[in-house]
């Protein structure tokens, strides 16, 4: 799979970039603390989709925001802006938990892209993606 590289040294927190690849939109965001610190409260076994569905983590890992974040600091989440329901692509900032909603058919998603309220089975996927360096993030 051909990978690309996105320079994020402008993504502010707070702010988002939507990058397109393999013609899907990537959400990649800086997240404030506020938002960093709602999704770490969040009792995983209350998750409507208990599994991460990130593609850097092998097997079935938990949906934490640990495990759903890029760096340590949980800052970077970057993650398909593809709604898991029907494909929709999902307005940020919105919905009942502060994170995404997808105006299709009303499904809600935390700050960490997770699936909380709706008719989505799954929490936003999570593409293989690292930092090759401080400001640049490599997808695929
Ligand atoms: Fe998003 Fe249906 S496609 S809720």
């Amino acid at each position: 799979l051909a990978s690309i590289r996105v320079d994020v040294s402008g993504v502010q927190p707070g702010t988002q970039l939507t990058v397109l690849w393999q013609g899907k939109p990537v959400f990649i965001r800086a997240r404030t603390e506020a938002e960093i610190a709602e999704a770490r409260e969040v009792d995983v076994d209350s998750l409507p989709d208990p599994v991460a569905q990130n593609e850097n983590l092998a097997g079935a890992a938990l949906a934490t925001d640990e495990n759903r974040a890029l760096d340590e600091t949980g800052t970077w989440l970057v993650q398909m802006g593809v709604c898991t329901h029907l494909g929709c692509v999902p307005l940020g900032e919105q919905g009942d938990f502060g994170g995404w909603f997808c105006p299709c058919h009303g499904s809600h998603y935390d700050t960490a892209g997770r699936i909380r309220k709706g008719p989505a089975p799954r929490n936003l996927p999570i593409p293989v993606a690292e930092f090759v360096d401080e400001t640049t993030i490599k997808l695929g």
